[in-house]
């Protein structure tokens, strides 16, 4: 249920505390500053100082998320999100360079990813695309699950040839098997000498992941990064995969989607890279994501182009926003900037608020270790 710390009641009325406290006691209760009430008592409480409540629940707040559903007839075939997992050093990152022909390892720091990249690839004998979220670890993807931003639509799982399965491949077919999305297995670095593709085969059986090789169902694919093979295969295998699922989003709508990454820029600001899954967004539109608000100054494709706006599946950086909202909250294109106001200060109390529930418990079980 709904509560509001006394404190926090006369804050917002600009009150001072022991009055919200003595107005309290008349109404029958009991309470310190820094106790909760309930809202239906913050209420009458606010109508004895005559203000008028303007209660923002968490189902008000999430209702921009919910409250438009699609027509059958509005949707629209959407690209597939791929998201790229596996175990460290495997080929993540070189096997997205070779699906975008650019050079990110290059650039990265010691070759080990340290952010997310967003990028889009086109399928080689059509004008379809697929979107790929390459993760520095899987905590992104957990995390993101956690905050109920499903965005992966496939997971391309990168085992390396010489190696075999290894406790992050292991975490990975976990997730993906969790998240029930479908897996395809990139058996990578088929070039390297000692690479043996089928002690791969033979290993994931022992995760439950039997392969089509092998009588199951999941695609497998040989590549090299490297070398850039199997790459045109293994494009048709997310191709396949997608048309399975039958992907589509209502482009004309208001945008949501999910943050995949955020940062400080020093010179641009806040800039957070969201993956768009419902609706388009647009320059100029007011976003809220987790608990910050802004509006959409600039939107930059993935290779850093300004773009005007970005439909379903399309990864774009977004400047604007008034704070860093954390990966895989979710964001979601209000009205106007009060609404937007409005949500971001509730969601901001709901953090301190739980910030502080926590800390008096850890306080209640420090007293108890003393005792
Ligand atoms: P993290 O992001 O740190 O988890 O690594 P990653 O999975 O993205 O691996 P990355 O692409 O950085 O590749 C790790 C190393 O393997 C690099 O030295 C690559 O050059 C090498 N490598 C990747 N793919 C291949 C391949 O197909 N063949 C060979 N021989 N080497 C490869
Ligand atoms: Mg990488």
């Amino acid at each position: 249920p709904e509560t509001i710390s006394v404190g926090e009641l006369a804050n917002r009325m600009a009150v001072r505390q022991g009055e919200v406290i003595k107005t309290l006691m008349k109404m029958g209760v009991m309470a310190t500053a820094a106790q909760s009430i309930d809202a239906d008592t913050a209420e009458l409480v606010v109508n004895e100082f005559g203000h008028r409540v303007k209660r923002v629940s968490d189902s008000d707040v999430e209702l921009g998320l919910e409250n438009i559903t699609d027509r059958e007839e509005d949707l629209k075939p959407r690209s597939p999100v791929v998201t790229v997992m596996g175990h460290v050093d495997h080929g993540k990152t070189s096997l997205l360079d070779a699906l975008r022909t650019t050079t990110v390892t290059d650039a990265e720091a010691g070759g080990i990813t340290q952010h997310i990249g967003a990028y889009q690839v086109s399928m080689p004998s059509s004008d379809r695309k697929v979107t790929f979220i390459d993760t520095p670890g899987h905590e992104a993807f957990t995390a993101m699950r956690a905050r109920g931003a499903s965005v992966t639509d496939i997971v391309v799982l990168v085992v390396a040839a010489d190696d075999g399965v290894m406790p992050q491949t292991i975490e990975a077919i976990k997730h993906a098997k969790a998240a029930n999305v479908p897996m395809i297995v990139a058996i990578n670095k088929i070039d390297k000498t000692g690479a043996n593709p089928d002690r791969v085969r033979n290993e994931l059986l022992n995760h439950e992941v039997v392969v089509e090789s092998m009588g199951g169902d999941t695609q497998e694919v040989e590549v090299s990064a490297r070398q850039r093979e199997g790459l045109d295969e293994l494009l048709e295998g997310i191709s396949l995969q997608a048309e399975i699922l039958d992907l589509k989003a209502n482009p004309n709508r208001p945008a949501q989607g999910a943050v995949v990454e955020s940062r400080l820029d020093r010179g641009r600001g806040s800039v957070a890279t969201v993956l768009v899954q419902k609706g388009t967004l647009k320059r100029g539109d007011i976003v809220v994501a987790g608990a910050h608000w802004g509006r959409v100054r600039a939107l930059l494709d993935d290779r850093g182009r300004q773009i005007q706006k970005a439909g379903p599946s399309v990864p774009v950086e977004v400047l604007g926003m008034t704070g860093v909202p954390d990966a895989g909250s979710l964001f979601v294109v209000v009205e106007n900037e009060n609404r937007a106001r409005e949500i971001s200060e509730f969601r901001q109390r709901k953090i301190r608020e739980k910030a502080t529930a926590m800390q008096v418990a850890a306080r209640g079980t420090l007293d108890q270790m003393l005792a």
